[in-house]
């Protein structure tokens, strides 16, 4: 597709990819973007202008779109439109319009507490605060790839307990009985290295901290194990962050990346729209 450029952030992931419309993209582009993604796991699309059903219809060309989590309130997000998911602050009558509060959401994968997680998500800023609720990407490839190597050895082979009591704001899922047992929590077992379907790199794939427990470990050596690994993979080398202009719309690769927020003030709105597209269970490596 004519005009339409690359370029890497810099960062341990990502790249921006100028010069798109997504409201107007023709096959070129979509496999140049498709290309795109694979490489560099993150891409951001600024100066957007898409409503919900450009949002939808952008993300439904990667496959089909999940029904979005319901709120921590256990409604849906938006009357008609399952495969939407808000993340916001903002209040309306009492009641938050969306999820995860103005505080810190801290690393994770979304939905991996499912057996087949989604492949994708996409993230579209409406409203952001005047500073805070950048949110960082980590690139879970170059994290494998520069685990120690008694690390890495002892990595592959494993699984782990991506726990579904807590959404990455803390907030307890909705009719979830609370724990902090990862052993008794709910949630799914996933290999701890997979192999990503589409480029073959080997990953490391974790979910999220809490709750997250090695199968067949017992308690403290699964917390030593897990704590040596998440500490080497949040290093900020192998991250970038976004600071959000309304209007960006930043597409991730769910199984090779993580991604956290930092917080805001919560007086300030901040109203993002999200879709997931569906993905399969990750293989191990
Ligand atoms: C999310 O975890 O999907 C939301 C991230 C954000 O609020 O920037």
């Amino acid at each position: 597709m004519a005009g339409l450029n690359i370029v890497p952030t810099g960062g341990g992931v990502g790249a921006e990819v100028r010069g798109v419309d997504l409201r107007a993209i023709d096959d070129a582009g979509f496999a140049a973007i498709e290309r795109a993604w694979i490489a560099h796991q993150v891409l951001l699309f600024r100066g957007q202008a898409l409503s919900d059903d450009d949002l939808i219809g952008f993300s439904a060309c990667f496959g089909g779109l999940d029904w979005a989590p319901v709120q921590e309130t256990g409604r849906r997000f938006v009357e008609g439109r399952p495969e939407l998911y808000i993340v916001s602050n903002v209040m309306v009558n009492g009641e938050p319009i969306g999820s995860l509060g103005a505080g810190e959401a801290v690393w994770h994968t979304d939905m991996s507490y499912l057996p087949e997680p989604p492949k994708a998500s996409l993230l579209y800023a409406l409203e952001i605060p005047p500073s805070g609720g950048d949110t960082s990407f980590v690139n879970m490839y170059t994290a494998y790839e520069t685990l120690p190597d008694d690390l890495k050895a002892r990595a592959r082979g494993l699984k782990v307990k991506h726990d579904g009591t807590y959404n990455s704001g803390g907030f307890l899922r909705q009719g979830v009985v609370p724990t902090d047992d990862p052993r008794q929590s709910p949630g799914h077992l996933h290999p701890m290295v997979c192999t990503h379907p589409e480029s073959g790199r080997r990953m490391l794939y974790l979910g999220r901290r809490r709750n997250a427990y090695v199968d067949g470990l017992d308690l403290a050596e699964s917390e030593a194990l897990l704590d040596a690994i998440w500490a080497h993979v949040c290093q900020p080398r192998f991250c970038w962050t976004n600071q959000w202009q309304v209007g960006d719309l930043v597409l991730w690769d769910n199984r090779c990346t993580m991604h956290r927020r930092d917080p805001f003030d919560n007086s300030a709105r901040r109203v993002m729209h999200r879709t997931q597209v569906k993905g399969a269970a990750p293989p191990a490596a």
